[in-house]
């Protein structure tokens, strides 16, 4: 699952129209080395993107994910994405490989804690211990959370079929899961308004909106 399926709601993707914030792209700014050159700027832009989905609301594709995961007990969300609205649809067995935008970790402590208010009051905002803190999120050239990324791989391989919706499929290690649960046996479904890399070697494409096509095809 990637950013596709909040593009509805409002939050633009990272690799589409609309991604670009103030002209940077999210390598430049989605990294341990940007952070540590500048972790105001950095900040700038978590603090947008807080604010976008703060507004936004869970649509038709995250509510019809929600409904199958209630229909299918062994159903498993696995997501790049570190907002939260498959949670406000209702999803409970969500994996957030990628981490989760409203977490905030001290960069010395490690403490951490959730911090939903938009916009932060201090930017970049501060540890009880006065460090600096980072967004709760993985970066590129960072490692995804262990027992999670383990979590999400014990499910791709268990799967019979695995739903490969609105990702671009080229960050990884999170774009290897199709492919992994694929080769253990999994049917591939996947959903995008644009081919990716993924296209040519799944077993089903469907070209469209996820929104629409989700509550379509799900029960
Ligand atoms: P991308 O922005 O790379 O890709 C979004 C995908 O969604 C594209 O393939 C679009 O064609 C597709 N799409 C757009 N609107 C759609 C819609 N309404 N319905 C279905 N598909 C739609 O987003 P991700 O693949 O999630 O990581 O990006 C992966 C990672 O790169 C992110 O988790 C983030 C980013 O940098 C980190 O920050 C580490």
């Amino acid at each position: 699952m990637g950013a596709g399926i909040s593009a509805e709601s409002g939050i633009p993707t990272f690799r589409g129209a609309g991604g670009l914030w103030r002209n940077f792209k999210p390598e430049d700014l989605a990294t341990p080395e940007a952070f540590a050159r500048d972790p105001k700027l950095v900040w700038e832009w978590y603090d947008w993107r807080r604010g976008l989905i703060a507004a936004a609301e869970p649509n038709a594709g995250h509510c019809a994910l929600a409904r199958s995961e209630r229909a299918h007990p062994n159903f498993t969300l696995i997501t790049q994405n570190v907002d939260d609205l498959h949670e406000r649809a209702g999803s409970r067995n969500i994996l957030k490989v990628h981490g989760d935008i409203w977490i905030q970790r001290c960069v010395v402590c490690g403490s951490e804690r959730q911090e939903r208010n938009t916009p932060l009051e201090e930017v970049p905002p501060r540890c009880g211990c006065g460090a600096l803190e980072r967004p709760g999120v993985v970066w590129f050239g960072e490692p995804l959370p262990p027992d999670i990324w383990a979590a999400a791989e014990h499910a791709a391989m268990e799967a019979e079929a695995f739903l490969l919706i609105g990702t671009s499929a080229v960050v990884y290690p999170a774009a290897g899961l199709a492919a992994a649960a694929k080769r253990a046996g999994a049917m591939i479904l996947e959903i995008n308004v644009a081919d990716t890399p993924a296209s040519s070697w799944v077993d089903y494409s469907l070209r469209g909106p996820a929104a629409e096509i989700l509550p379509a095809i799900l029960v």
